[in-house]
């Protein structure tokens, strides 16, 4: 499989579960989304411009953004992007891998990828953290969530419903490949969210996610 395979995969399966994900994602992890949300929203001033990559249906992390900034989402989902579009009609989004934005240099004051640099193939995810130190103005905040699992090529067959595909470096060679995109890191840690009854079910008892908050240098 190539990593357009891979990505044809992720795109294809949010396009059919991304409904479900965006009203799981109301119900859990709600603390952690709540707590980096936070550090944007307390971060940075009022329509200040914020890029949300893998920005999904737009609920609840875009659409929390866009009550403050202006925002761009960016998917590489066709139905996500028209969900978000209709959840969020403030903001402005991209249908787009990721991998393939061009933005001008110093174009946003901030950039969330929640849950989403998770789904990119793991060779590509330091060349992204570069194009976004790129992208965020001097003193630019990037806050997202990696994964810690160093595994090359997770895949189920049957997520919520759809086949799926997940990649991702350690967390210390995550740290890594922060300092070397020339972001300086404020934070990354570990982060554990247990999970009980149906949602145990699909993600197991606890998820790990290295949570990493991120300035560039002014
Ligand atoms: C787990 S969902 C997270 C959505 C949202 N950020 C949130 O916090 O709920 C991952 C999203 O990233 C998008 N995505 C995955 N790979 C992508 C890529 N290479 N480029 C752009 N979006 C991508 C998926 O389509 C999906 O909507």
């Amino acid at each position: 499989m190539t990593s357009q395979d891979h990505k044809r995969t992720v795109a294809h399966g949010y396009d059919k579960i991304g409904e479900i994900y965006g009203q799981q994602a109301t119900r859990s992890r709600t603390a952690q989304r709540a707590k980096y949300e936070r550090v944007l929203l307390d971060g940075l001033e009022e329509g200040s411009r914020a890029l949300d990559l893998g920005c999904g249906s737009g609920i609840p992390t875009t659409r929390r953004l866009a009550r403050k900034f202006r925002v761009t989402g960016a998917d590489i989902s066709e139905k996500q992007v028209e969900r978000a579009r209709v959840n969020v009609p403030s903001a402005e989004f991209i249908c787009s891998d990721m991998a393939a934005l061009d933005f001008p240099p110093n174009t946003f004051d901030g950039v969330a990828a929640f849950y989403s640099i998770i789904h990119l193939p793991r060779d590509e995810q330091g060349a992204m953290l570069k194009s976004i130190a790129s992208w965020l103005k001097p003193g630019g905040l990037f806050v997202a969530s990696l994964g810690i699992g160093d595994t090359e090529v997770d895949y189920d067959r049957s997520w919520l419903g759809a086949p799926m595909f997940w990649s991702a470096y350690d967390a210390e060679t995550n740290r890594r490949l922060i300092d070397e995109s020339g972001l300086q890191t404020v934070s990354a840690l570990e982060e554990t969210t247990y999970l009980r009854g149906e949602e145990a079910d699909l993600h197991g008892e606890s998820e790990t996610f290295l949570w990493v908050v991120a300035r560039k240098l002014r």
